[in-house]
């Protein structure tokens, strides 16, 4: 399903160390002052190593533009560190097709942006060769450059934001609910389009999604992010196949089944409230067997949640 974090073959001068790309630490955002002071993310890490995709899945609220945003400097942190190893810009994809694209600008000029902003290209021919180049790729005509994004219906829209993104060759891509707006048969030709880019360029993707199954889809590794605390991360098999946390087994148990017949046997149900369960008592517990899964809760949740089953009681 997931295809291999592969760093990688062509570019071994870099990273050839244990750095990481993009490396979130003790990550803290709180907004307001004093009584009206609310934090909204409380101590998140992880990273995202070249080449990897990271998917990063929460409902609404909790928290994923906010690290989004964090990353491209768009916020300012209140805690904690954002390290980022790479030598080319991050690209951000934001979530409304509409609204990030100016009306009023042809869709050549929104491509072109960035290569016109950073003075990239010798010739008006070759600037115009990139747009064009780049258009195919997100499946666009070329002559879409001499139109304008009312033109375009909100999946061909989304297409622009990423190929504007993508031309400016980054190494890290946020895309934050890049799908989220559209219909369900374009949602999946945009996603199998990011599939094949992912494939093309080997570029490292945070991909942001309340849609767990989207997320699946795309991501190496996978983060489960709920009322700002990161609760449970590993590879997508691991995720899948051995949920530990209550919240992400929830999750999963609620993707629809394509087929009526297939019945869940259990269907979860989560409640922060009434769960017992206190996000700030928790710390990371690596799972057994699973490399890289870990799960953050107390010592005494792990073992009920049968995190490390060896384990004698
Ligand atoms: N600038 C801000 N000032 C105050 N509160 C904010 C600000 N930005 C975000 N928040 C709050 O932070 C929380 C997390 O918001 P965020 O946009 O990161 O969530 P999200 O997971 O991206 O949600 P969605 O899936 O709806 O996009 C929300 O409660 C939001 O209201
Ligand atoms: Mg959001």
């Amino acid at each position: 399903m997931s295809h291999s974090g592969n760093k990688d073959a062509q570019s071994p001068a870099k990273n050839s160390g244990n750095e990481h790309l993009l490396k979130v630490t003790d990550l803290v955002q709180s907004f307001g002052q004093g009584k009206n002071k609310v934090t909204v993310l409380h101590g998140v890490s992880f990273h995202i190593d070249q080449g990897e995709t990271y998917g990063l899945v929460g409902e609404s609220g909790s928290g994923k533009s906010t690290i989004g945003k964090c990353i491209i400097g768009l916020n300012t942190p209140s805690g904690g560190s954002i390290e980022y190893n790479g030598d080319k810009s991050i690209q951000m994809i934001f979530q409304d097709p509409m609204s990030s694209l100016n009306p009023r600008r042809k869709i050549g000029d929104i491509v072109g942006m960035g290569l016109d902003i950073g003075k990239k290209c010798a010739s008006k021919q070759e600037r115009n060769e990139r747009i064009g180049e780049m258009l195919e790729k997100v499946g666009l005509p070329r002559e879409s450059a001499e139109r304008y994004p009312g033109q375009f219906s909100g999946g061909q829209r989304q297409r622009v934001g990423i190929a504007r993104a993508l031309i400016m060759e980054p190494e890290l891509i946020v895309a934050d609910e890049c799908i989220a707006a559209l219909d369900a048969s374009v949602q999946a030709q945009v996603v199998m389009m990011l599939k094949k880019l992912q494939a093309e360029t080997r570029t490292t993707f945070l991909f942001i999604s309340h849609d767990l199954s989207m997320v699946r889809y795309l991501s190496d590794r996978i983060g489960v992010l709920h009322l700002g605390y990161l609760l449970e991360e590993g590879s997508t098999e691991e995720i899948f196949l051995n949920p530990i946390h209550p919240y992400t087994k929830n999750l999963i148990a609620a993707i629809p089944v394509p087929n009526p017949v297939v019945q869940y046997k259990n269907e979860i149900r989560y409640e922060y409230g009434t769960s017992g369960v206190l996000y700030e008592d928790g710390s990371w517990h690596q799972v057994q067997g699973g490399k890289d899964h870990r799960v953050f809760c107390t010592d005494r949740e792990f073992k009920k949640w049968g995190g490390n089953a060896d384990e004698e009681e």
